[in-house]
């Protein structure tokens, strides 16, 4: 692949490194984008120094994406650096589980402007560049639970969902400017926000998992540097799961 530059949002989170890592080895230059960056940065920077050591470089973009003022700086930042951006993976996502009925506002709106609000955010700054010069690559990372449903997840289940709605339609909008938009739909994966699921609950769900195991994120990250590579022009508006068979449609 050419030296394509990318922006990955919720860059430095478990998956968000995966997916980071792997474009830089296909040979993107990359942006992590992530509102830890604006309280500690030591993690993210420890991170970055150690691909650094392994030839990788990384730039890290404090950025809160629930906030469109906060995403029109980084973008900006981001192209000022690095060019304009020809990839973006909206990664960035938070849970807060509990059934509807105890469910509070603040609750749901954290993880709907966390994991839907913030795929327009970062979006609207970058489409109009990627028609213009007629390539451009989106990935949408939603989850099984987005298809699927899941008890306790009214807020995610919504928002993931909705980022699939939304790749179908912009997938429209910008399929004959060269720009595909797809979405990537994990299943549970060997992560912090999947190890914080009660233990009894989640042994029962990886019973549930014809593999037998969580997935690992580095297998995410194979299939979204794919899409994001140029063989993938011919792939868009679509939906893929990646889940060791836990849910087939
Ligand atoms: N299906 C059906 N009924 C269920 C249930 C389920 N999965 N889980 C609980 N219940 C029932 C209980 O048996 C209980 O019934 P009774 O009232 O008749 O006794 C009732 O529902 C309990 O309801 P509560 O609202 O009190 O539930 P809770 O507070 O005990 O637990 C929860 C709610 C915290 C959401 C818990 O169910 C949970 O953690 N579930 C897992 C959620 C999950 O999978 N999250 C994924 C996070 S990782 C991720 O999201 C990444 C990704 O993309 C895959």
């Amino acid at each position: 692949m050419s030296e394509r530059v990318a922006l990955v949002t919720g860059g430095i989170g478990e998956l968000g490194r995966s997916i980071c890592e792997r474009l830089t080895r296909q040979g993107c230059r990359v942006a992590a984008l992530d509102i830890a960056l604006t309280t500690n940065g030591d993690d993210g920077r420890s991170w970055q120094a150690r691909l650094a050591r392994d030839g990788l470089d990384i730039l890290l973009i404090a950025a809160d994406v629930t906030d469109f003022g906060s995403c029109t700086q980084a973008v900006a930042h981001t192209e000022s650096r690095l060019g304009p951006v020809d990839i973006l993976v909206n990664c960035a996502g938070i849970t807060r589980d509990a059934s509807l009925r105890k469910l509070d506002k603040n609750e749901w709106d954290a993880v709907l402007s966390t994991n839907l609000d913030s795929v327009f955010n970062v979006t609207k700054h970058v489409i109009d560049g990627m028609t213009q010069r007629g390539f451009g690559r989106i990935v949408n990372i939603s989850s099984l639970n987005g298809v699927k449903g899941q008890f306790g997840q009214t807020n995610y289940s919504a928002a993931k969902a909705g980022m699939h709605g939304f790749t179908m339609a912009l997938a429209r909008e910008v399929a004959r400017k060269g720009v595909t938009v797809n979405t990537v739909s994990p299943g549970y994966m060997n992560t912090k926000m999947v190890g914080a699921v009660p233990r009894e609950i989640l042994e029962r769900i990886v019973e549930e998992i014809p593999m037998g195991r969580l997935g690992e994120t580095r297998e995410i990250a194979a299939l979204v540097g794919f899409l994001c590579s140029d063989d993938a022009a011919f792939i868009t508006g679509a939906n893929y799961s990646i889940n060791g068979g836990h849910h087939m449609h």
